[in-house]
């Protein structure tokens, strides 16, 4: 295959459209147009076009600097003009695959952009899909579309899906190192991808079908998420009998073979891992199968958020107060730690549940200075807020609990300072010599832990 892509190489594209600019398009136009393409950014949002035609960078991975670099000498530009796509060599979609209120697929982005691919399809383009999906999506959604303008696939023009990898925040994989799988909806599609791909990436993993490239995607993910809810129930059972998770795991994980390493935590949070396997198991049901292993899973993680208010009651319990009428302080809402990214965070299922029961709930956020109305959570009372990690704040707290271990936070003076901590990460064991209420910890570490201050004789009211 590669020998093929290699002959090809000779017709590469010279001007790449990247449709959908967001964490996974915008990293993706500045690394092909770092590679030397001529790259054109579509978005159907005409504050992102702007921001990106400033050379200012919406996405926390991309720096700004590097962005209006390459703005300025002309080789990263963006519009909302989709007729523009007709000047375009390939085109990578990068559109957001999310799902709907019962939880199915919603490929509607999906289909938007093929429709504006279609509008302006002609001879020798390349089509890639990036989002995020369940196996047939480009040949039995994409491909229909685009063909239903006469011209053939593997002929005329050509479809591949690769998907995005990229792991937001982290500084050792980003999108040129990160190894990129690609499948051809026909060997010709597949010859060009690759040629294409070639000069933008390290390394690249051709598959033998679209179909195995798709499903690569959503196998990686379901892999992280059931493993996750492994951790998470091991957390639970933990709790139950008396043992330290963090213990247990960091024991499990030095063992140089058949083990990797995931810890428990409030739930599952991001765009991706809560998600993508959901695209699976709606596609097996369509095929009269059940994912028994993504159900269960979804379920453990789910009951996450449940179990850490559970925590924050029994810690306030244990001092005398109740959750009504408390005061909480979330300390951090990004999905994970160092990121600035709360879609579908579980931060936000827990400042619900806190709410629900009448605690008073502020939260601390570096990464994220707000929670809007727009920002689709089910959050009443917004927007909210992030408060600063003042000795006031943290003293007025009854109760704070970490939710995301951003490296931003001075873990010891919160031990010095907070009354009472519920920390959902293990992060306390580290800085402040496990003086907090962690997750998974047995009940006798617990109660010790519920008395860790003096303080907390003044909290009782
Ligand atoms: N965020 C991640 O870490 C990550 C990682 C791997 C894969 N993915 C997948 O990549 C895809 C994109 O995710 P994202 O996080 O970049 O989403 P995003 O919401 O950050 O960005 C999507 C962008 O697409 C734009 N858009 C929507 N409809 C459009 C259309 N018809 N034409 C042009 N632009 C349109 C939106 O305005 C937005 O700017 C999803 O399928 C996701 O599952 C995301």
């Amino acid at each position: 295959m590669m020998e093929m892509a290699t002959r090809d190489q000779k017709k590469q594209a010279s001007t790449l459209g990247v449709l959908g600019l967001g964490y996974v398009g915008l990293p993706l136009a500045l690394e092909t147009a770092k590679s030397g393409y001529r790259v054109l950014g579509f978005d159907v949002s005409p504050q992102v076009v702007d921001l990106v035609n400033r050379g200012e960078s919406h996405v926390q991975d991309v720096p700004s600097e590097l962005l209006s670099a390459l703005v300025g000498e002309g080789l990263l530009s963006a519009t909302t003009d989709f007729s523009r796509l007709a000047e375009c060599d390939a085109i990578s979609v990068c559109v957001p695959t999310p799902l709907n209120k019962i939880k199915d697929p919603d490929l509607s982005f999906v289909v938007t952009a093929t429709n504006s691919i279609a509008a302006t399809l002609r001879p020798g383009q390349l089509i890639i899909l990036e989002s995020t999906t369940f196996p047939g999506t480009t040949r039995e959604v994409m491909l229909p579309i685009l063909e239903e303008t006469g011209l053939q696939v593997g002929e005329d023009f050509f479809v591949c899906f690769s998907p995005e990898r990229v792991d937001p925040g982290n500084p050792i994989w980003q999108t040129r190192n990160t190894p990129k799988v690609i499948g051809g909806v026909t060997e010709k599609c597949l010859a060009q991808g690759v040629a294409l791909y070639e000069r933008v990436f390290d390394t690249l993993v051709p598959v033998g079908s679209a179909e195995a490239a798709e499903l690569t995607k959503v196998y990686e993910n379901t892999f992280r998420m059931i493993n996750i809810a492994l951790a998470n129930e091991l957390a639970q059972a933990c709790d139950r009998l008396g043992v330290d998770v963090w213990e247990v795991i960091d024991a499990a994980a030095t063992k140089p073979f058949g083990f990797m390493k995931f810890t428990p935590g409030p739930g599952l949070g991001g765009h991706c891992i809560p998600l993508d396997p959901h695209y699976l198991s709606w596609k097996l049901r369509t095929l009269s199968y059940k994912t028994r292993m993504i159900e269960l899973a979804s379920e453990i993680n789910a009951e996450m958020p449940g179990f850490v208010l559970g925590k924050v009651q029994d810690a306030l319990n244990e001092v005398g107060l109740a959750i009504n009428g408390s005061k909480v302080l979330v300390l951090g809402i990004a999905y994970k730690r160092d990121v600035d990214d709360f879609r579908e965070s579980p931060a936000i299922d827990i400042i619900r549940l806190l709410q629900e029961k009448r605690a008073e709930v502020e939260y601390h956020d570096p990464f994220c200075p707000s929670i809007e109305d727009d920002d689709h959570t089910p959050l009443a009372n917004l927007p909210m807020h992030s408060v600063d990690l003042s000795q006031e704040v943290l003293e007025r707290a009854d109760c704070v609990v970490i939710v995301t271990d951003h490296t931003t936070v001075d873990y010891d003076r919160l031990a010095d300072v907070a009354r009472l901590v519920v920390d959902t990460r293990g992060v306390m064991r580290r800085h402040a010599g496990g003086r907090a209420t962690v997750i998974g910890l047995s009940g006798a570490e617990q109660e010790s832990v519920a008395t860790w201050r003096p303080r907390l004789q003044i909290a009782v009211r």
